[in-house]
């Protein structure tokens, strides 16, 4: 099979790990744990727009880490440069981010997902009812999900993070900020990002209350 330009990075970049193949295998494992994951995500989605005519998300983004950036990790944190010690030290090397439109949809899958018996909930860090200091909401799990491959069962984590279409705006700038160096006036747009995260809070909040009056309506209809 031609090796594609990426893989030749990968292959690259994953000789650090002694051998290429391990690392490569362990990657395509992580891609299987995403798929898991998204489907049983889209299952829900596929449910409640047949069953209360809606989607609980808006779209899903997916990434498996760059080796870069996995070597980079392990290095700052001090950790050993082997394929075990990616599933051992890192969570995040498979993540998916859930964007939904209401805040109420977010527990609600985080919920529906952590339920699911083949799915161990790991670690939660709700941000959004206790954001950080900088504004910054998202609810952020870590889960354990098991993949099938041929010779058998594998524990794969991944991190899957729930924010709204408003949450993911603020983060997306935020996140600007936070790769550039040399920015000038840095202060005033820390400040005026905070003030934007509580806005946005607020027009999440309103957001949720009008959809509960236009549902409590239709409800009513329903009733007459
Ligand atoms: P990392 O080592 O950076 O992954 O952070 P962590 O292990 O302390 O985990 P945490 O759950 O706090 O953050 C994980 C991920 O959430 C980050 O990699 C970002 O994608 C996102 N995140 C967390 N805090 C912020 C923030 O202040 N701004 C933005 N834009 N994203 C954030
Ligand atoms: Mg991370």
């Amino acid at each position: 099979m031609k090796k594609t330009e990426e893989d030749i990075r990968v292959i690259n970049v994953s000789k650090i790990f002694n051998e290429a193949e391990p690392f490569i295998n362990l990657m395509m494992q992580y891609r299987c744990a995403v798929r898991e994951i998204e489907t049983k995500l889209y299952v829900l989605n596929d449910e409640y727009s047949v069953r209360f005519a809606r989607n609980p998300f808006e779209s899903i983004k997916s990434r498996i880490k760059s080796p870069e950036s996995i070597i980079e990790k392990l290095k700052r944190r001090g950790y050993e440069l082997t394929t075990e010690s990616i599933q051992e030290n890192l969570t995040d090397v498979a993540g998916i981010r859930v964007i939904c439109s209401f805040v109420d949809d977010i527990y609600m899958l985080a919920e529906k997902l952590v339920q699911q018996d083949d799915i161990i909930l790991i670690k939660k860090k709700d941000y959004i009812r206790y954001p950080k200091t900088n504004g910054y909401r998202s609810l952020h799990l870590i889960v354990d999900i098991p993949i099938f491959l041929s010779e058998g069962k594998k524990h794969m984590k991944v991190e899957v993070q729930f924010r709204t279409i408003a949450m993911d705006f603020w983060a997306s700038l935020d996140h600007k900020l936070r790769y550039k160096k040399d920015i000038d006036n840095q202060d005033i747009i820390v400040e005026e990002l905070k003030s934007c995260a509580e806005t946005i809070n607020d027009i999440d909040c309103r957001m949720q209350q009008i959809r509960y009056m236009i549902e409590a309506q239709g409800n009513a209809k329903k009733l007459e």
